[in-house]
């Protein structure tokens, strides 16, 4: 069988180190590009870095910055991968608010200088681009499938979209192998703390442990489709094995708003949020997508995915393990 190697941009991250771990498990040798500032220590995989049977075996770090075109290129080629799977890039929506012009160049812009890269390169690779629900933003009909035309709420999802187009554009021009995963929210213990779901779960977990006292968040009706960010990494890993490049929508079809997610995980310590939670206007946003929620049939039907457990089991699993955290 001919070697299987995957360059993954944004390995430290949630995503990148589930599917990192996901490749190994199944032969491949992974190589990722870190940035010279990523702090490798403590990173989301650091178990891996100090497993010596991997790293630097079928595990490989190369210093790169998705704003260095040459470097990119030259990790390329030194790498020469069958499956590039592009995660990085600044991707807190609030944030993109405060600082668009690094959010939109890291996720609209460096998506285009890989695929320049994938263009030029003899050897065809399989491209996974990192899209997001977040393209639809006050999208014109629910559920919303990969046909929704997209209608962006903030300059993070305007990025996205501009690169979904531009990897629809380089798949029906160039003939390059390029897939756009349309993902909803996805979680698990490894979120960012400044994504409301480990930061509700953080703080419950903190609060019953009497570490904390308060949790300040900003809107409580926001409604999200939540699902669980193993399922997630494994849907990418499926839609570059397929034979034909596509793009796919990957959702749970079903939604829950910030608050269900607070009365859920302060049930788990057993505590009366109602007591703990607290509003600040700061966190609420310039605008918020009207109502995401996506439909998964496509991704389920030709490649056979489906997400797995429910919300209770989602929020009570990232609860309990910011408790063990806690307790070391
Ligand atoms: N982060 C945050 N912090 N969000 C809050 C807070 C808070 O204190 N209070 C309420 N929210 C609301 C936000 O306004 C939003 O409506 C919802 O909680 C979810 O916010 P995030 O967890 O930050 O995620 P997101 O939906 O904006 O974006 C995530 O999902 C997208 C779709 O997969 C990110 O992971 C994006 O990168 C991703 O593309």
């Amino acid at each position: 069988m001919a070697e299987k190697i995957a360059l993954i941009t944004g390995i430290t991250g949630q995503d990148g180190s589930y599917l990192t771990e996901l490749l190994l498990e199944s032969g491949y040798t992974v190589h990722g590009v870190v940035r010279r500032t990523s702090n490798l220590l403590r990173s989301r995989i650091e178990h891996l870095r100090r497993d010596k049977k991997v790293y630097d075996k079928s595990l490989f770090l190369h210093y790169g910055d998705l704003a260095d075109a040459t470097t990119l290129r030259r990790i390329f080629r030194e790498v020469r991968p069958t499956e590039l799977y592009h995660l990085a890039g600044q991707s807190h929506v609030g944030l993109s608010f405060e600082i668009p012009e690094s959010t939109c160049d890291e996720a609209g812009m460096a998506t285009l200088r890989l695929l320049e890269i994938a263009r030029d390169e003899a050897q065809p690779v399989r491209f996974y681009h990192a899209a997001s629900s977040e393209i639809f933003g006050n999208a014109t009909e629910t559920p919303q499938t990969e046909t929704t035309p997209m209608w962006p709420a903030s300059p993070y999802g305007c990025a996205k979209a501009f690169a979904t187009q531009l990897a629809r554009i380089y798949r029906q021009s160039y003939g390059l192998f390029v897939c756009n995963g349309i993902l909803y929210n996805h979680e698990s213990p490894r979120r960012g703390e400044n994504f409301v779901t480990r930061k509700i779960a953080r703080a419950a977990a903190r609060i019953s442990c009497g570490l904390d006292s308060d949790l300040v968040l900003g809107n409580l009706e926001s409604r999200r489709d939540w699902g669980r960010a193993q399922d997630y990494v494994r849907a990418m890993w499926l839609m570059l094995q397929h034979e034909v490049p596509d793009d796919y929508v990957v959702a749970t079809g079903e939604t829950h708003s910030v608050r269900e997610f607070v009365e859920a995980a302060f049930a788990v310590v057993n505590l009366p949020w109602e007591n703990y939670v607290k509003h600040d206007p700061s966190f609420d946003r310039p605008t918020e997508p009207a109502h995401l929620v996506g439909c998964a049939d496509k991704i389920r039907k030709t490649l056979g995915w489906k997400p797995t457990g429910t919300f209770a089991q989602l929020v009570h699993k990232m609860v309990e393990a910011e408790v063990e955290l806690l307790r070391g």
